[in-house]
């Protein structure tokens, strides 16, 4: 018998009070996960044969004309120095993602389980550093990036990437195999990144590959083959993976990385506009979640639950999550009177920059510390140890930086408080990188990217570092 923990009319509304003040200290506890994030793509060079390495090709889509190609930091040929900078900065994990079309280039060589040797051993010689070093490898399986053979952007006429029947399998082959390869350096996987970013960024908004603009329901099915292809990769990792790596007595824990954000009407108090909020929150942040959690996915959006798919939990999806990855970067003000409507959706979303007077990043995105600990708080009722799998801001002066890590750490901690599981945090990003449709504009990184890839570590991390070493924060 499956209910909903968290339901569309959950919303925004958490119970979290906005002007409440917190404790003076918040602490972390023993073992806690304090580290960065990148992705392949974004990161290394060569990723050419993918629908991403196409798409940068292709007339107008990169800001600049930019590719990860070049002036990018080549993170495959400059491992000693990504783990130098993870260490220089106290840091005791990292995630990073593993390119699928470098791993397997060709679909003869998925098929036949015959991993390209050079990909293994650069992968290998990662993941042996960062072990020497105690660096904790928490390894994403598909990060936006998928091999041509599987998404082909050139080929509009064709269904590509996870409308195409077949690539739910193939990634679930993808996934075995890699954990069968690896199972004895990584107990720790996400598969997909960001499922719902992909479908709406690549059937509504256009801006990725295979670039469709406002086909929402192909975004909704696509998602939907998402969640299928996930839980299909879980099986596949759980079967192969049963040792225990590390000694700590766990084989296999593997995860989603689930965009999050806040949502808050435009005009306050404004019912439509409250509602238009929950119902953008629900598609945003929690029914994917849903879907591999109890197997409970509302197909038409109605919001009538009157169960799990309206009638009954998918027993294929059902569970599939032993811990949950959360990205939280910023608050979405929604409308249902103007701004950018999402077809098929019914409300629309305030441009950035938002009428606040909250500080913006390079982005536009407003800073609201707050709503990482109302997104964990909601989190925290699928009770499931949860990681911040991604947080930071673009930030070329690095004058907001440290604040920004300072204030998301006391509202995360916070939270840890109030009975959150949150095992780790990991910033967004580890060294500036190829920010997709955005190129090389937003520096996100804790560490600067120079010529020949030298990487130069900005002043905020010393912040970072000083609350890792410290594992507490104090208020303000
Ligand atoms: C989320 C994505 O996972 C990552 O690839 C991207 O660079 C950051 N957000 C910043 O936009």
């Amino acid at each position: 018998d499956f209910h909903p923990l968290v339901r569309a009319d959950a919303g925004p509304d958490t119970g979290l009070d906005a002007g409440e003040v917190g404790p003076e200290e918040v602490t972390f506890p023993e073992g806690f996960r304090w580290g960065s994030s990148t992705s392949a793509f974004q990161t290394e060079t060569g990723n050419t044969q993918t629908d991403w390495g196409k798409w940068v090709t292709m007339q107008g889509k990169i800001k600049d004309a930019a590719t990860p190609d070049k002036g990018g930091p080549d993170a495959l040929n400059h491992i000693d120095d990504d783990v130098r900078a993870l260490k220089d900065s106290g840091q005791n994990a990292y995630r990073f993602s593993m390119e699928w079309a470098r791993l397997y280039p060709t679909l003869a060589d998925l098929n036949a389980g015959k991993a390209n040797a050079a990909a293994v051993a650069k992968y290998t010689e990662l993941l042996d550093k960062l072990r020497a070093a105690n660096i904790h490898p928490l390894v994403t399986l598909q990060h936006f990036s998928l091999p041509s053979y599987v998404s082909d952007p050139t080929k509009p006429s064709d269904p590509q990437g996870w409308e195409r029947p077949e690539t739910k399998e193939l990634f679930a082959k993808y996934c075995g195999l890699v954990a069968g390869l690896f199972k004895n350096k990584v107990d720790e996987w996400i598969t997909i990144n960001e499922p719902v970013v992909v479908a709406l960024n690549g059937y509504v908004a256009g801006a990725a590959p295979p670039g469709r603009l406002l086909e929402t329901n192909r975004a909704f099915a696509v998602a939907r083959a998402e969640a299928r292809a996930h839980a299909l990769a879980y099986d596949a990792i759980h079967r192969e993976d049963t040792v225990d790596a590390d000694g700590d007595g766990q084989s296999a824990l593997v995860s989603i990385a689930q965009n999050m954000e806040t949502f808050h009407p435009k005009v306050e108090g404004d019912a439509a506009d409250i509602q238009g909020a929950k119902h953008i929150a629900y598609i945003w942040n929690w029914w994917f979640v849903n879907a591999v959690v109890k197997g409970d996915w509302d197909d038409d959006f109605d919001e009538k639950y009157d169960g799990p798919n309206d009638k009954r939990a998918d027993l294929s999806l059902v569970k599939r999550l032993d811990w949950l990855g959360i990205n939280y970067y910023t608050d979405i003000l929604v409308s249902t009177h103007d701004g950018i409507s999402i077809p098929g959706v019914g409300v629309s979303i305030v441009p950035q920059p938002l009428p606040t007077n909250r500080h913006k990043t390079d982005f536009a995105w407003d800073i609201h510390p707050e709503g990482i600990r109302d997104v964990l708080v909601q989190a925290n009722a699928y009770g499931l140890p949860i990681a911040i799998t991604e947080n930071g801001l673009a930030d070329a002066s690095d004058k907001n930086r440290a604040r920004f890590i300072t204030e998301h750490l006391y509202q995360a901690g916070w939270a840890i408080q109030n009975g959150v599981q949150l095992r780790g945090y990991y910033y967004w990003s580890l060294m500036d990188n190829f920010e997709w449709d955005s190129g090389y504009c937003p520096k996100f990184g804790l560490y600067a990217v120079g010529d020949g890839g030298a990487r130069t570590q900005r002043g905020s991390v010393a912040t970072y570092r000083s609350i890792i070493d410290a594992k507490k924060v104090r208020r303000d």
